[in-house]
């Protein structure tokens, strides 16, 4: 029995979740998987109402969880920054989830603006950092407000948050036994301390990994490749701000961000799992947004979860429904409603 938090969180994510719920109790009723959900209002309105944000007793509470579902966070009456950094970055960081794993990966029946490429061009996986570079919030403001303001943020890259990173990459690509290439996404031109770090550690820990091709791409051509050449790719590494940049346009070439989820992981502790899109506030309570994105992140929840089974015929639903044409798209303009899809996924399961 798998204890599951579940963090709706603010916008249309309370709906998402809610077919991405309908999905993994109709599964645990065909498999050995069996959850116990723990509901979580963490959000906008909780602020707006209380002023709580996201206390650490509730981390706390997390860390005895199996895993965490969230939703969205972003509130268009709360100021940027608050719910962001107050509830996403203080799960991430808190529970040292170093880890941010996005598939990019283009089902067949999607289209992908890309011309001339398919479903075997568009299959790799960033592996994002996720707990430090830019992200940190190491800085502040001298002047503020004046005309001679200065405002410093440091990007902070410590030797055992690049390793660790660089080594979940190689184990990752190891174990998924395609193209056996990783590539380290940097501006090592540029950033010569930070970046420089990137890539001596890449190179040491390589040398365990004699089985993996090594790949190096600046970040801006890593953008140009993956528009021109996705086929290249089998695993990127990357830093925390590239990572985030780079996959919204994974996002894009894999379907839109109507598909695009994302895992963030500790290996030895609690992992969280969410669509990447954000809470589009405007569609809230509509159900119109396709929740293929958190249907998708639950299926990379059963897959962390190690319920190989479940995630297995989660994924084939997911194939199927896609592949079936009965949803002409993945935004809002797909013919069906959020709950419409969620119960065609559900009937797809095998
Ligand atoms: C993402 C989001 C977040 C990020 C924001 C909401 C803080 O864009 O998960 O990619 O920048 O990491
Ligand atoms: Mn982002």
């Amino acid at each position: 029995m798998y204890k599951i938090a579940v963090l709706p969180g603010d916008g249309i994510g309370p709906e998402v979740v809610r077919e991405g719920l309908k999905v993994l109790t109709a599964v645990s009723s065909k498999t050995d998987f069996k959850m116990d959900v723990e509901t979580y209002d963490f959000g906008g309105e909780r602020y707006l109402k209380t002023g709580e944000i996201l206390p650490d007793s509730a981390l706390d509470e997390f860390r005895q969880m199996d895993a965490i579902y969230l939703g969205a966070v972003g509130h268009p009456d709360v100021a940027p920054g608050i719910l962001e950094k107050g509830i996403l970055l203080k799960l991430r960081f808190g529970l040292d989830q170093y880890i941010n794993l996005r598939p990019i990966k283009l089902y067949p029946g999607i289209s992908t603006p890309l011309k001339d490429k398919g479903p075997s061009d568009i299959d790799f996986v960033v592996v994002r950092e996720n707990t430090e570079g830019l992200y940190l919030g190491v800085g502040g403001f001298v002047k503020k407000d004046t005309p001679d303001e200065i405002a410093v943020q440091e990007m902070v890259n410590t030797r055992k948050g690049v390793e660790r990173c660089i080594r979940y990459a190689f184990e990752y690509t190891k174990a998924r036994n395609k193209k056996k290439k990783l590539t380290l996404c940097d501006k090592a031109n540029v950033l010569t301390y930070a970046h420089d770090l990137w890539r001596r550690t890449f190179a040491e820990v390589g040398k365990e990994y004699p089985d993996v091709e090594k790949d190096h791409a600046f970040v801006d051509a890593t953008c140009m490749w993956m528009v021109k050449n996705p086929e290249w790719f089998d695993v990127i590494v990357t830093c925390n701000m590239f990572g985030d940049i780079i996959t919204d346009l994974g996002a894009i070439i894999q379907g839109g961000m109507g598909i695009a989820a994302g895992g963030n992981i500790n290996p030895k502790g609690v992992s969280m799992f969410e669509p990447i899109h954000g809470s589009a506030p405007k569609y809230t309570g509509k159900n119109v947004i396709n929740p293929m994105a958190a249907i998708c992140a639950a299926q990379m929840m059963l897959e962390h979860l190690g319920e190989k089974k479940a995630s297995n015929i989660v994924e084939e639903a997911i194939i199927k429904v896609l592949a079936s044409g009965k949803m002409k798209d993945l935004s809002t303009r797909s013919g069906l409603s959020t709950s419409e899809i969620g119960d065609l996924v559900v009937s797809y399961l095998k």
